[in-house]
């Protein structure tokens, strides 16, 4: 059974991954959500203007009272500039399974910022949420994502040609990515390796 507990704070060696305030919208857009060097990569069209991106926090903060809904701002412990944004999300309670998503700033990219949050979410997900298994995918020309999940410990379970049409009205083929929780446990010897702290 998954253990839901919102979006609580969790701190890593360089990051805070926190619930996201109304105060982030202008910080979001610049940095992700109008940038089409990241939506290319994403399913939603990158955001014209700020009001966008204000709509879709005030959506994300109203979902915070669930249980099941988790969905953190990434921020730089460093200068608490925010970077990213990464959630867990369509969750089964018939398997425990789940799936996850994440965007990084393009400024950022490349200083392994991605895989640390994605290692954090991951951690989170199985020590305390107890989830069966995480999925995620990403189009195949988006190899940096699959870094990503390589590195976290997530395999490629096949690709799915046409699985999603994106903005600009292009299909793309993706590759399918899953981690299990006993894989996690083989890898992390359970409670060992922790690379997170919970904020209470
Ligand atoms: C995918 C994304 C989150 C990665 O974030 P990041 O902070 O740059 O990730 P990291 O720095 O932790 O790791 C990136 C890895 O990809 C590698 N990489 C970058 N460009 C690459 C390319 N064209 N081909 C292959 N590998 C590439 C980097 O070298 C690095 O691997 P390394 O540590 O082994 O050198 C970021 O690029 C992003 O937000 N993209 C747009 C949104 C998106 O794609 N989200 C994921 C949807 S599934």
């Amino acid at each position: 059974m998954v253990n839901y507990f919102g979006t609580p704070q969790i701190e890593t060696d360089r990051l805070i991954l926190r619930k996201m305030v109304l105060s982030d919208a202008n910080k979001a857009y610049d940095h992700w959500l109008s940038d089409e060097r990241v939506s290319d990569n994403r399913v939603s069209a990158a955001h014209k203007t700020e009001l966008e991106t204000i709509r879709r926090i005030e959506k994300i903060v109203s979902n915070y009272p669930n249980k099941d809904f988790c969905w953190w701002a990434i921020e730089r412990e460093a200068d608490n500039e925010l970077i990213g944004e990464i959630d867990l999300y369509d969750f089964d309670n018939t398997t425990g399974n789940c799936e996850v998503s994440y965007t990084v700033g393009f400024h950022w990219w490349n200083q392994g910022y991605g895989t640390e949050a994605l290692m954090a979410v991951v951690e989170f997900g199985f020590l305390h949420m107890n989830i069966h298994k995480i999925a995620a995918a990403h189009n195949m020309d988006n190899p940096a994502s699959g870094k990503v999940m390589n590195k976290v410990g997530m395999v490629q379970e096949g690709i799915i040609r046409h699985k999603i049409r994106n903005a600009k009205n292009q299909y793309k083929d993706c590759a399918i990515y899953g981690i299990l929780q006993e894989d996690y446990f083989m890898k992390n010897e359970k409670d060992q390796n922790c690379i997170l702290s919970i904020a209470k």
